[in-house]
């Protein structure tokens, strides 16, 4: 499906069906009023009604807001896709919505078809979008930038998707190495060996039971004189079976969408490369397995960290903070960043606090958590923040080691894996680290706003929103 953006009138484009968003009032002024009054169309939101004698789909707003034109062009492209037209074409509704319109048309339309025998072929291959703005050059570097954004969104989702028998720690190594060769980004990967002359016996536990080598991936894009440096750490579960502390069948379900972290740093340094931001970008994902076996870390395990600290293991499936904590270590050793930031599928109980909607954000410096609710509300992206407190940390104690890697009460277990994080993040960078919880919102088995079932490619958008603001 080919999106353009053209600086005409929408009467001057020849197109199959005009696509139409009104509000209600905007409803009650239409000349299409009393058929669509006889269709029972009242121009709620999402709602839509195709009038096919006259090539026309109506798609129905409560505002002309962003996030509503999202969700309203998500719903929008849906319907046509199922429809045997080939072209559409439609005029824009605001200059400000134009991102909202993009995102809602690529991602609502989004598949991922790769297991399936039989693909349903779509008619629709054209949309136009119209404008005659005077200022079209800043319009069409938003759409392009748009298109960019949402395209590494369903490059995450992609390989969110994939399964854990196609996509496993070495597999997920050569992915990272085709987006540098096609990215110009350079590339590092260290396999077990590496990893043990690197001291990340907390990673490398994890890892232990799988058939598959545990990978660690250093992506970096390296402009010419950039504003900034940013480290961005993802946990790259390719699978968590919960290891020894096994997950209940039912839970292990979606259990491949474990990398949703590392994959949503691939797309944000994707994005970034294409965008041509003149912001440095590190990418370090910790690719693991979690898996059973005769030589599987145990309960009762003490682990040492590369930074030294020892970890009491009591809970083999809190095993995503011991492969970031060796992985936040490295990172910060590497590489001397203004901000590093995060990303994990860690808790189930980030999406009890918040529901499985939200992006938990958690840190040290209130400043930075502040712009991310920014950048989040321009995205369209939902975030909240979670805050730390020292009674929550003291949970975190063990008796025979440094720390113990689940708190000894189950409530607040979003921010006290947080709070275990904060111990493997140096105190110069205290204010600089942030970590996002995206166990909710980096995949959905129903369809919500733009997302459509499987990976959502959370992280993706608000992040591209906040490296801009810098
Ligand atoms: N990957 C899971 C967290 C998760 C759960 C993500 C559901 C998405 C959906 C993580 O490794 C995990 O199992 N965490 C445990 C921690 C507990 C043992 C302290 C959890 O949330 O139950
Ligand atoms: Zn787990
Ligand atoms: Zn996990």
């Amino acid at each position: 499906m080919n999106i353009k953006l053209l600086n005409k009138n929408i009467s001057d484009i020849k197109s199959d069906v005009t696509v139409e968003f009104l509000t209600t009032n905007e409803l009650a002024k239409n000349s299409n009023l009393e058929i669509l009054n006889l269709a029972g169309f009242k121009a709620e939101q999402d709602s839509v009604c195709f009038l096919h004698e006259k090539a026309i789909l109506v798609c129905g707003i409560d505002s002309k807001t962003n996030d509503d034109i999202r969700s309203a062009s998500a719903n929008m492209i849906k319907t046509l896709k199922k429809a045997n037209y080939t072209s559409a074409k439609i005029s824009i509704i605001s200059e400000d919505s134009l991102q909202g319109l993009v995102e809602g048309i690529v991602l609502g339309a989004y598949e991922y078809n790769e297991y399936k025998s039989q693909i349903k072929e779509i008619s629709l291959k054209k949309i136009f979008i119209t404008s005659n703005s005077l200022d079209f050059d800043t319009l069409e570097e938003n759409f392009n930038s748009a298109l960019i954004v949402a395209n590494a969104t369903c490059f995450t989702r992609d390989i969110v998707n994939t399964t854990p028998q196609d996509l496993n720690p070495p597999s997920f190594a050569k992915l990272a190495l085709k987006l540098a060769y096609e990215n110009s980004l350079d590339c590092k990967i260290l396999g077990e060996s590496e990893l043990e002359n690197e001291k990340m016996e907390s990673m490398l536990a994890v890892g232990r039971a799988s058939i598959h080598d545990s990978k660690l991936i250093h992506l970096a894009y390296r402009p010419k004189n950039p504003k900034k440096i940013i480290s961005l750490v993802g946990k790259g579960l390719t699978y968590d079976s919960g290891g020894l502390s096994l997950k209940p069948a039912t839970s292990m379900v979606t259990m491949k969408m474990d990398k949703a972290g590392g994959c949503a740093v691939l797309g944000m340094i994707k994005a970034v490369s294409e965008l041509k931001l003149d912001i440095e970008v590190h990418v370090f994902v910790g690719a693991v397995e979690n898996m059973i076996g005769g030589d599987a870390y145990k309960p009762d395990d003490v682990l040492v960290s590369r930074s030294g600290t020892t970890i009491e293991v009591r809970n083999t499936d809190a095993e995503g903070r011991l492969v970031l904590a060796d992985v936040l270590s490295y990172a910060q050793d590497t590489v001397k960043a203004d901000y590093i930031f995060d990303f994990a599928t860690l808790t189930g109980a980030c999406m009890v606090a918040l529901g499985s909607y939200t992006t938990g954000v958690m840190g040290n410096s209130k400043i930075l958590k502040h712009d991310f609710l920014k950048a989040g509300k321009k995205s369209g992206e939902l975030v909240a923040t979670l805050p730390f407190n020292k009674h929550l940390k003291k949970l975190l104690k063990s008796e025979i080691a440094d720390i113990s890697n689940v708190a000894s009460k189950p409530y607040g277990g979003a921010i006290t894996a947080g709070m275990f994080l904060d111990n493997f993040i140096e105190d110069e960078n205290k204010d600089k680290w942030l970590h996002f919880d995206i166990a909710g919102s980096a995949y959905t088995e129903s369809p919500w706003d733009c997302n459509v079932h499987g990976g959502t490619g959370a992280g993706v958008r608000f992040m591209i929103h906040y490296l801009k603001s810098l």
